[in-house]
Protein backbone atom coordinates (compact mmCIF):
# COMPACT_ATOMS: atom_id res chain seq x y z
CA UNK A 1 0.00 0.00 0.00
CA UNK A 2 1.37 3.39 -0.37
CA UNK A 3 2.29 4.78 2.63
CA UNK A 4 0.49 8.56 1.90
CA UNK A 5 -2.73 6.62 2.28
CA UNK A 6 -1.40 4.90 6.00
CA UNK A 7 -4.06 5.83 8.71
CA UNK A 8 0.17 7.13 10.71
CA UNK A 9 -0.87 10.37 8.29
CA UNK A 10 -3.31 11.81 10.12
CA UNK A 11 -1.22 12.74 12.61
CA UNK A 12 0.49 15.06 10.98
CA UNK A 13 -0.59 18.37 12.48
CA UNK A 14 -2.48 20.14 8.78
CA UNK A 15 -3.95 16.54 8.23
CA UNK A 16 -5.21 16.82 12.24
CA UNK A 17 -6.55 20.11 12.03
CA UNK A 18 -8.83 19.13 8.60
CA UNK A 19 -8.29 15.35 7.77
CA UNK A 20 -11.52 15.56 5.50
CA UNK A 21 -9.18 15.87 2.11
CA UNK A 22 -7.65 12.46 3.59
CA UNK A 23 -10.36 11.11 3.97
CA UNK A 24 -12.09 11.78 0.33
CA UNK A 25 -8.67 11.01 -0.86
CA UNK A 26 -9.08 7.31 0.83
CA UNK A 27 -12.79 7.25 -0.14
CA UNK A 28 -11.57 7.61 -4.25
CA UNK A 29 -8.41 5.47 -3.99
CA UNK A 30 -8.88 3.16 -1.26
CA UNK A 31 -12.28 3.12 0.15
CA UNK A 32 -11.62 -0.03 2.15
CA UNK A 33 -7.97 -1.29 2.42
CA UNK A 34 -5.34 -2.94 4.41
CA UNK A 35 -3.11 -0.63 6.13
CA UNK A 36 0.41 -2.47 7.50
CA UNK A 37 1.27 0.16 9.49
CA UNK A 38 -1.75 0.08 12.00
CA UNK A 39 -2.52 -3.66 10.95
CA UNK A 40 -6.19 -2.91 10.47
CA UNK A 41 -8.79 -2.77 7.50
CA UNK A 42 -9.89 0.55 6.80
CA UNK A 43 -13.11 1.55 5.80
CA UNK A 44 -14.07 4.95 4.89
CA UNK A 45 -17.58 4.41 2.67
CA UNK A 46 -20.97 5.74 4.84
CA UNK A 47 -22.80 2.27 3.14
CA UNK A 48 -19.72 -0.03 4.15
CA UNK A 49 -19.14 1.48 7.80
CA UNK A 50 -22.80 1.37 8.43
CA UNK A 51 -22.84 -2.19 7.18
CA UNK A 52 -20.16 -3.35 9.07
CA UNK A 53 -21.63 -1.34 12.42
CA UNK A 54 -24.18 -3.95 12.23
CA UNK A 55 -22.89 -6.98 10.82
CA UNK A 56 -22.93 -9.68 13.80
CA UNK A 57 -20.02 -11.20 12.02
CA UNK A 58 -17.95 -7.94 13.34
CA UNK A 59 -16.96 -8.24 16.95
CA UNK A 60 -17.16 -5.31 19.81
CA UNK A 61 -14.88 -7.88 21.63
CA UNK A 62 -11.62 -6.84 20.52
CA UNK A 63 -9.39 -6.67 23.44
CA UNK A 64 -6.13 -8.47 23.37
CA UNK A 65 -5.89 -11.06 26.17
CA UNK A 66 -3.94 -10.89 29.54
CA UNK A 67 -1.32 -13.27 27.88
CA UNK A 68 -1.59 -11.28 24.09
CA UNK A 69 -0.36 -7.91 26.73
CA UNK A 70 2.83 -9.75 28.22
CA UNK A 71 3.97 -11.13 25.11
CA UNK A 72 3.65 -7.24 23.33
CA UNK A 73 5.74 -5.95 26.81
CA UNK A 74 1.96 -3.93 28.16
CA UNK A 75 1.89 -6.32 31.54
CA UNK A 76 1.52 -2.97 33.39
CA UNK A 77 -1.92 -2.42 30.90
CA UNK A 78 -3.46 -5.35 32.93
CA UNK A 79 -5.20 -3.82 35.27
CA UNK A 80 -7.23 -1.25 32.77
CA UNK A 81 -8.24 -3.53 30.37
CA UNK A 82 -9.67 -5.38 33.00
CA UNK A 83 -11.77 -2.77 33.89
CA UNK A 84 -12.94 -2.05 30.02
CA UNK A 85 -13.75 -6.44 30.34
CA UNK A 86 -17.63 -6.50 30.65
CA UNK A 87 -18.16 -2.97 29.73
CA UNK A 88 -21.08 -2.36 27.10
CA UNK A 89 -18.67 -1.66 24.22
CA UNK A 90 -16.49 -4.61 24.35
CA UNK A 91 -19.60 -7.37 24.60
CA UNK A 92 -21.52 -8.86 21.94
CA UNK A 93 -25.00 -10.78 21.10
CA UNK A 94 -26.75 -12.13 23.90
CA UNK A 95 -24.27 -11.17 26.82
CA UNK A 96 -24.56 -7.31 25.18
CA UNK A 97 -28.33 -7.71 24.60
CA UNK A 98 -28.65 -8.74 28.64
CA UNK A 99 -26.63 -5.84 30.16
CA UNK A 100 -27.77 -3.37 27.32
CA UNK A 101 -31.51 -3.98 28.28
CA UNK A 102 -30.93 -3.59 31.96
CA UNK A 103 -29.18 -0.38 30.94
CA UNK A 104 -31.47 1.35 28.79
CA UNK A 105 -34.45 0.93 31.12
CA UNK A 106 -32.27 3.12 33.74
CA UNK A 107 -30.75 5.40 30.80
CA UNK A 108 -34.50 6.46 29.32
CA UNK A 109 -34.64 9.42 26.80
CA UNK A 110 -37.03 10.87 29.11
CA UNK A 111 -34.85 10.79 32.08
CA UNK A 112 -32.37 12.75 29.95
CA UNK A 113 -35.30 15.13 28.97
CA UNK A 114 -35.78 15.44 32.43
CA UNK A 115 -32.48 16.92 32.96
CA UNK A 116 -33.16 19.91 30.85
CA UNK A 117 -33.75 22.06 33.21
CA UNK A 118 -31.01 21.37 35.41
CA UNK A 119 -28.72 21.51 32.27
CA UNK A 120 -30.00 25.27 31.60
CA UNK A 121 -28.91 25.65 35.46
CA UNK A 122 -25.48 24.99 35.09
CA UNK A 123 -24.96 26.52 31.84
CA UNK A 124 -26.47 29.51 33.05
CA UNK A 125 -24.18 29.38 36.01
CA UNK A 126 -21.18 28.90 33.99
CA UNK A 127 -21.61 31.30 31.62
CA UNK A 128 -22.73 34.01 34.63
CA UNK A 129 -18.92 33.62 35.33
CA UNK A 130 -17.62 34.56 32.03
CA UNK A 131 -19.11 37.30 31.07
CA UNK A 132 -18.04 39.90 32.91
CA UNK A 133 -14.47 39.16 31.60
CA UNK A 134 -15.90 39.67 27.80
CA UNK A 135 -14.38 36.79 26.58
CA UNK A 136 -13.65 32.70 27.38
CA UNK A 137 -12.17 29.59 26.56
CA UNK A 138 -15.44 27.71 25.48
CA UNK A 139 -13.57 24.54 26.28
CA UNK A 140 -12.47 25.53 29.79
CA UNK A 141 -15.12 27.63 30.72
CA UNK A 142 -18.51 25.89 29.45
CA UNK A 143 -17.73 22.45 26.90
CA UNK A 144 -15.70 20.78 29.80
CA UNK A 145 -17.17 21.27 33.54
CA UNK A 146 -20.59 21.11 32.25
CA UNK A 147 -20.79 17.14 30.92
CA UNK A 148 -18.97 16.15 34.05
CA UNK A 149 -21.42 17.70 36.48
CA UNK A 150 -24.66 16.00 33.94
CA UNK A 151 -23.26 12.85 34.35
CA UNK A 152 -22.10 13.12 38.72
CA UNK A 153 -25.51 14.48 38.58
CA UNK A 154 -27.55 11.70 36.63
CA UNK A 155 -25.05 8.73 38.78
CA UNK A 156 -26.41 11.11 41.62
CA UNK A 157 -22.74 10.95 43.44
CA UNK A 158 -21.97 13.64 45.93
CA UNK A 159 -21.22 17.25 44.82
CA UNK A 160 -18.17 17.49 46.67
CA UNK A 161 -17.11 14.20 44.92
CA UNK A 162 -17.04 15.43 40.97
CA UNK A 163 -13.64 17.34 40.82
CA UNK A 164 -12.03 13.55 42.10
CA UNK A 165 -14.32 11.83 39.54
CA UNK A 166 -13.00 14.28 36.81
CA UNK A 167 -9.64 13.37 37.71
CA UNK A 168 -10.17 9.34 37.46
CA UNK A 169 -12.00 10.05 34.31
CA UNK A 170 -9.70 12.30 32.59
CA UNK A 171 -6.99 9.90 33.50
CA UNK A 172 -9.13 6.94 32.49
CA UNK A 173 -9.82 8.56 28.91
CA UNK A 174 -6.46 9.58 28.08
CA UNK A 175 -5.60 6.22 27.48
CA UNK A 176 -8.22 4.71 25.43
CA UNK A 177 -7.04 6.18 22.41
CA UNK A 178 -3.54 4.94 22.88
CA UNK A 179 -3.67 1.03 23.20
CA UNK A 180 -0.71 -0.05 22.07
CA UNK A 181 1.63 2.07 24.25
CA UNK A 182 2.43 2.51 27.87
CA UNK A 183 1.23 5.93 28.97
CA UNK A 184 3.57 8.52 30.55
CA UNK A 185 1.26 8.70 33.49
CA UNK A 186 0.82 5.15 33.92
CA UNK A 187 1.29 5.39 37.41
CA UNK A 188 -1.81 7.81 37.85
CA UNK A 189 -3.80 6.00 35.76
CA UNK A 190 -3.76 2.56 37.56
CA UNK A 191 -4.05 4.80 40.97
CA UNK A 192 -6.89 6.24 39.02
CA UNK A 193 -8.87 2.98 37.67
CA UNK A 194 -8.55 1.24 41.03
CA UNK A 195 -9.74 4.19 43.29
CA UNK A 196 -12.82 4.52 40.58
CA UNK A 197 -13.25 0.93 41.60
CA UNK A 198 -13.31 1.22 45.19
CA UNK A 199 -15.80 4.35 44.74
CA UNK A 200 -18.33 2.72 42.55
CA UNK A 201 -18.22 -1.13 44.99
CA UNK A 202 -18.83 1.12 47.69
CA UNK A 203 -21.54 3.71 46.52
CA UNK A 204 -23.73 1.16 44.78
CA UNK A 205 -23.39 -0.94 48.19
CA UNK A 206 -24.75 2.49 50.15
CA UNK A 207 -27.58 2.94 47.44
CA UNK A 208 -28.24 -0.76 47.71
CA UNK A 209 -29.22 -0.23 51.07
CA UNK A 210 -30.80 3.27 51.23
CA UNK A 211 -32.18 3.66 47.05
CA UNK A 212 -32.39 7.15 45.24
CA UNK A 213 -33.61 8.69 42.70
CA UNK A 214 -30.66 8.63 40.57
CA UNK A 215 -29.18 5.70 38.01
CA UNK A 216 -27.29 4.16 39.92
CA UNK A 217 -30.44 3.09 42.04
CA UNK A 218 -32.50 2.33 39.17
CA UNK A 219 -29.72 0.32 37.48
CA UNK A 220 -29.68 -1.99 40.97
CA UNK A 221 -33.50 -1.80 40.69
CA UNK A 222 -33.38 -2.90 37.18
CA UNK A 223 -30.35 -5.83 38.90
CA UNK A 224 -32.19 -6.78 41.37
CA UNK A 225 -35.38 -7.41 39.49
CA UNK A 226 -33.30 -9.77 37.13
CA UNK A 227 -30.50 -10.92 38.88
CA UNK A 228 -28.27 -10.88 36.10
CA UNK A 229 -25.80 -8.38 36.45
CA UNK A 230 -22.80 -9.00 38.39
CA UNK A 231 -21.60 -6.16 41.23
CA UNK A 232 -18.22 -6.14 39.40
CA UNK A 233 -20.32 -5.51 35.88
CA UNK A 234 -22.51 -2.70 37.88
CA UNK A 235 -18.91 -1.63 38.52
CA UNK A 236 -17.78 -1.20 35.19
CA UNK A 237 -20.38 -0.01 33.46
CA UNK A 238 -20.56 3.01 36.04
CA UNK A 239 -17.06 3.67 35.14
CA UNK A 240 -17.80 3.55 31.24
CA UNK A 241 -21.06 6.03 31.54
CA UNK A 242 -18.72 8.66 33.40
CA UNK A 243 -15.49 8.00 30.48
CA UNK A 244 -18.53 7.86 27.76
CA UNK A 245 -20.60 10.97 28.49
CA UNK A 246 -17.74 13.15 29.61
CA UNK A 247 -15.60 14.16 26.63
CA UNK A 248 -17.37 13.28 23.51
CA UNK A 249 -20.07 15.82 24.82
CA UNK A 250 -17.46 18.24 25.66
CA UNK A 251 -16.10 18.10 22.18
CA UNK A 252 -19.95 18.16 20.74
CA UNK A 253 -20.53 21.60 21.96
CA UNK A 254 -16.67 23.06 21.33
CA UNK A 255 -16.57 21.67 18.19
CA UNK A 256 -20.11 23.03 17.22
CA UNK A 257 -19.52 26.65 18.80
CA UNK A 258 -16.38 26.70 16.40
CA UNK A 259 -18.15 25.33 13.16
CA UNK A 260 -20.61 27.99 13.47
CA UNK A 261 -18.50 30.54 13.92
CA UNK A 262 -16.82 29.73 10.72
CA UNK A 263 -19.97 29.92 8.57
CA UNK A 264 -21.24 32.75 9.91
CA UNK A 265 -24.49 32.85 7.56
CA UNK A 266 -25.04 29.45 9.52
CA UNK A 267 -24.99 31.41 12.76
CA UNK A 268 -27.04 34.20 11.59
CA UNK A 269 -29.94 31.34 10.46
CA UNK A 270 -29.51 29.70 14.65
CA UNK A 271 -29.89 33.18 15.83
CA UNK A 272 -33.13 34.23 14.00
CA UNK A 273 -34.51 30.86 13.81
CA UNK A 274 -34.80 29.27 17.06
CA UNK A 275 -36.92 26.22 15.86
CA UNK A 276 -33.35 25.08 14.16
CA UNK A 277 -31.27 24.09 17.17
CA UNK A 278 -32.00 20.05 16.57
CA UNK A 279 -31.21 19.70 13.21
CA UNK A 280 -28.14 22.55 14.11
CA UNK A 281 -26.90 19.99 16.64
CA UNK A 282 -27.30 16.88 14.23
CA UNK A 283 -24.90 18.84 11.51
CA UNK A 284 -22.77 19.65 14.02
CA UNK A 285 -22.53 16.07 15.09
CA UNK A 286 -21.77 14.67 11.41
CA UNK A 287 -19.50 17.77 10.18
CA UNK A 288 -17.10 17.74 13.19
CA UNK A 289 -17.78 14.39 14.69
CA UNK A 290 -16.39 13.81 18.34
CA UNK A 291 -16.12 10.19 17.73
CA UNK A 292 -14.16 9.75 14.35
CA UNK A 293 -13.73 6.29 14.75
CA UNK A 294 -14.47 2.85 16.32
CA UNK A 295 -13.19 -1.26 15.58
CA UNK A 296 -14.56 -4.12 15.08
CA UNK A 297 -13.12 -7.76 14.85
CA UNK A 298 -13.95 -9.99 12.71
CA UNK A 299 -15.39 -13.64 13.85
CA UNK A 300 -15.17 -15.79 10.66
CA UNK A 301 -13.69 -14.82 7.16
CA UNK A 302 -16.20 -12.33 5.33
CA UNK A 303 -16.20 -9.75 2.42
CA UNK A 304 -16.48 -6.33 2.73
CA UNK A 305 -16.84 -3.96 -0.36
CA UNK A 306 -15.42 -6.85 -2.17
CA UNK A 307 -11.71 -7.25 -0.12
CA UNK A 308 -11.71 -10.57 1.61
CA UNK A 309 -11.26 -9.87 5.86
CA UNK A 310 -10.15 -12.77 7.39
CA UNK A 311 -11.02 -13.90 10.48
CA UNK A 312 -9.77 -12.49 13.52
CA UNK A 313 -8.56 -9.72 11.37
CA UNK A 314 -9.26 -5.78 13.00
CA UNK A 315 -11.18 -3.07 10.83
CA UNK A 316 -11.57 0.57 11.74
CA UNK A 317 -14.24 2.04 10.86
CA UNK A 318 -13.97 5.69 10.31
CA UNK A 319 -17.52 7.76 11.09
CA UNK A 320 -15.66 11.09 10.90
CA UNK A 321 -15.24 10.03 7.46
CA UNK A 322 -18.88 8.54 6.34
CA UNK A 323 -20.23 11.07 7.78
CA UNK A 324 -18.56 13.93 4.58
CA UNK A 325 -19.00 10.72 2.47
CA UNK A 326 -20.65 12.22 -1.16
CA UNK A 327 -22.12 9.51 -2.24
CA UNK A 328 -24.23 9.86 0.84
CA UNK A 329 -24.23 13.67 1.89
CA UNK A 330 -24.73 16.03 -1.14
CA UNK A 331 -22.17 18.16 -0.67
CA UNK A 332 -20.85 16.85 2.41
CA UNK A 333 -17.75 19.29 3.21
CA UNK A 334 -20.62 22.73 3.24
CA UNK A 335 -22.51 23.09 7.26
CA UNK A 336 -25.87 23.04 6.59
CA UNK A 337 -27.59 23.37 9.86
CA UNK A 338 -31.09 22.94 8.29
CA UNK A 339 -30.00 20.16 6.33
CA UNK A 340 -32.51 16.93 5.77
CA UNK A 341 -31.81 13.16 5.54
CA UNK A 342 -29.06 13.98 8.15
CA UNK A 343 -28.41 10.14 9.29
CA UNK A 344 -24.70 10.56 10.50
CA UNK A 345 -23.01 7.63 12.27
CA UNK A 346 -21.74 10.19 14.96
CA UNK A 347 -23.44 8.01 17.72
CA UNK A 348 -22.49 4.57 16.13
CA UNK A 349 -25.14 2.37 14.44
CA UNK A 350 -26.93 -0.39 15.53
CA UNK A 351 -26.76 -2.63 18.37
CA UNK A 352 -23.80 -0.25 19.86
CA UNK A 353 -25.81 2.67 19.19
CA UNK A 354 -24.99 5.20 21.67
CA UNK A 355 -26.64 4.86 24.95
CA UNK A 356 -26.08 8.46 25.32
CA UNK A 357 -27.06 9.85 22.38
CA UNK A 358 -30.56 11.72 24.11
CA UNK A 359 -28.46 13.43 26.60
CA UNK A 360 -26.07 14.17 24.59
CA UNK A 361 -28.21 16.34 22.50
CA UNK A 362 -29.74 17.65 24.76
CA UNK A 363 -26.44 19.31 26.49
CA UNK A 364 -25.78 20.38 23.27
CA UNK A 365 -28.75 21.86 22.53
CA UNK A 366 -29.05 23.42 26.12
CA UNK A 367 -25.57 24.78 25.68
CA UNK A 368 -25.16 26.02 22.06
CA UNK A 369 -28.58 27.54 22.29
CA UNK A 370 -28.06 29.81 25.38
CA UNK A 371 -24.34 31.20 24.06
CA UNK A 372 -25.99 32.21 21.08
CA UNK A 373 -28.83 33.54 22.68
CA UNK A 374 -26.81 35.31 25.60
CA UNK A 375 -24.19 36.43 23.14
CA UNK A 376 -25.15 37.64 19.95
CA UNK A 377 -22.09 39.15 19.18
CA UNK A 378 -20.02 35.94 19.85
CA UNK A 379 -16.63 36.01 17.63
CA UNK A 380 -13.23 34.29 17.49
CA UNK A 381 -10.51 35.60 19.55
CA UNK A 382 -7.43 36.64 17.86
CA UNK A 383 -5.67 33.85 19.64
CA UNK A 384 -6.29 30.88 17.26
CA UNK A 385 -8.12 27.31 18.50
CA UNK A 386 -5.81 24.08 18.15
CA UNK A 387 -6.72 20.77 17.89
CA UNK A 388 -6.12 17.91 20.42
CA UNK A 389 -3.30 15.57 19.37
CA UNK A 390 -5.49 12.80 19.27
CA UNK A 391 -6.73 11.13 15.93
CA UNK A 392 -9.84 9.36 17.66
CA UNK A 393 -11.75 11.84 19.92
CA UNK A 394 -12.17 15.17 17.73
CA UNK A 395 -12.04 17.93 20.00
CA UNK A 396 -10.33 21.38 20.44
CA UNK A 397 -7.57 21.49 22.79
CA UNK A 398 -8.67 25.61 23.91
CA UNK A 399 -10.94 28.07 21.80
CA UNK A 400 -10.95 31.86 22.87
CA UNK A 401 -13.86 33.62 22.14
CA UNK A 402 -15.07 37.04 22.98
CA UNK A 403 -18.79 37.77 24.10
CA UNK A 404 -18.56 41.64 24.66
CA UNK A 405 -20.48 44.25 22.53
CA UNK A 406 -17.49 46.73 22.22
C1 LIG B 1 -21.49 4.21 22.50
C2 LIG B 1 -20.43 8.50 20.51
C3 LIG B 1 -22.14 10.78 24.47
C4 LIG B 1 -22.53 6.50 26.68
C5 LIG B 1 -21.12 5.18 21.62
C6 LIG B 1 -20.68 4.93 20.26
C7 LIG B 1 -20.36 6.13 19.72
C8 LIG B 1 -20.61 7.15 20.71
C9 LIG B 1 -19.81 6.38 18.32
C10 LIG B 1 -20.61 3.56 19.57
C11 LIG B 1 -19.21 3.01 19.52
C12 LIG B 1 -19.13 1.69 18.78
O1 LIG B 1 -20.11 1.22 18.18
O2 LIG B 1 -18.05 1.11 18.79
C13 LIG B 1 -20.82 9.48 21.41
C14 LIG B 1 -20.79 10.91 21.13
C15 LIG B 1 -21.28 11.54 22.24
C16 LIG B 1 -21.60 10.52 23.22
C17 LIG B 1 -20.31 11.52 19.82
C18 LIG B 1 -21.45 13.00 22.50
C19 LIG B 1 -21.63 13.89 21.58
C20 LIG B 1 -22.42 9.82 25.40
C21 LIG B 1 -22.98 10.07 26.71
C22 LIG B 1 -23.06 8.86 27.35
C23 LIG B 1 -22.59 7.85 26.42
C24 LIG B 1 -23.40 11.44 27.24
C25 LIG B 1 -23.54 8.51 28.72
C26 LIG B 1 -23.66 9.29 29.71
C27 LIG B 1 -22.28 5.53 25.74
C28 LIG B 1 -22.33 4.11 26.03
C29 LIG B 1 -22.03 3.44 24.83
C30 LIG B 1 -21.80 4.47 23.82
C31 LIG B 1 -22.66 3.46 27.38
C32 LIG B 1 -21.96 1.92 24.61
C33 LIG B 1 -23.26 1.41 24.03
C34 LIG B 1 -23.20 -0.07 23.69
O3 LIG B 1 -22.11 -0.60 23.45
O4 LIG B 1 -24.28 -0.69 23.68
N1 LIG B 1 -21.09 6.55 21.86
N2 LIG B 1 -21.30 9.29 22.68
N3 LIG B 1 -22.21 8.47 25.26
N4 LIG B 1 -21.97 5.72 24.41
FE1 LIG B 1 -21.73 7.50 23.53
Amino acid sequence: MNSSLSLFNLMHPDILADPYPFYHRLQTEAPIHWDPYVKAWVCTSYTEVAAALRDPRLSTERLLPSEALASLGLQDMIPIYAVLERQLLFIDHSDHTRLRALMNRAFTARRAEEMRSYIQRIVDQLLDTVESRGSMDVVRDLAYPLPITIIAELLGVPVEDREQLKKWSDDYASVLGSFQSIPDNLASVLQSVSEMGAYFDAIILRRRQEPRDDLISALIAAQETDNQISQAELIKNCILLLAAGHETTTNLIANGIYTLLRFPEQKDRFLTDPTIVASAIEEMLRYESPAQYTSRKALTDLEIGGQLIRQRQVVILIMGAANRDPARFPDPDHFDISRHDNKHLAFGYAAHFCLGAALARVEGQVAIQTVAQRFPLLRMDLQLPTWRENVNVRGLASFHVRVDSS
